[in-house]
């Protein structure tokens, strides 16, 4: 359980706390080294499934090892694909998708998500999001290439209708050096809020 506050990946865990549970059917866009994939497959126990997306063979390998290093190989499917396959590989409706934008830590910079390409995944994941889902992306804007990316993002996100989707964005604005953004959305309609 996350108790800070101290940057975007904290929150990102937060929301993914709050918004995921047992049974739920998740997509990690950008797996990465399998963290996120990782944290969603616990959270969603053993009726619930996770697939998650990379273009490396490497990013792959290392995630699918650390997923099985915790016994969670069953709920978890990874596909070495770009993210604008998902309706490919993905036959489920969704409750939650996550992306995080960049390049593979301790990989090979060059090869970093691209605009265009996390566009087009997001018109399909939001295809297959059921009512309450929520999608986030985590977005870096001080690598080359990030702001750009953030822009964009931003600037699809923010174009779509309110009355289908809550849209946000999460930054700590006194923090130096372009920390990460956290921007989102939820698929209006789902369960109403218990005060
Ligand atoms: C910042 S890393 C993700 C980190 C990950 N969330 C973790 O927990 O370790 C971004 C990843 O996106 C992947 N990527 C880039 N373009 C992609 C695409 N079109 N489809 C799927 N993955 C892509 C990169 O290979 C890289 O591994």
């Amino acid at each position: 359980m996350i108790e800070k506050l101290n940057n975007a990946t904290q929150f990102t865990e937060i929301l993914m706390e709050r918004f995921v549970s047992e049974g739920k059917v998740c997509v990690d866009g950008t797996v990465g080294n399998g963290h996120d994939a990782c944290k969603l497959a616990g959270l969603v126990g053993e009726s619930g499934f996770v697939y998650g997306f990379d273009i490396q063979a490497e990013a792959i390998v290392s995630s699918q090892t650390l997923i099985e290093s915790r016994g969670l190989e069953n709920r978890v499917r990874l596909i070495q694909d770009t993210h604008e396959n998902m309706e490919i590989h993905v036959p489920d409706q969704i409750d939650f998708i996550i992306y995080n934008l960049g390049y593979l830590p301790g990989g090979d910079k060059t090869i970093r998500t691209e605009s265009n390409a996390i566009i087009k995944s997001m018109e399909k994941s939001l295809r297959i999001m059921k009512p309450g889902a929520v999608m986030l992306v985590t977005a870096y804007r001080g690598h080359q290439g990030g702001l750009d990316e953030y822009i964009a993002v931003k600037k699809y996100l923010r174009s779509l209708p309110q009355r289908s989707y809550n849209v946000f964005e999460f930054s700590f604005i006194n923090q130096k050096n372009n920390p990460p953004i956290t921007i989102g959305l939820e698929v209006r309609g789902g369960r109403t809020c218990q005060r």
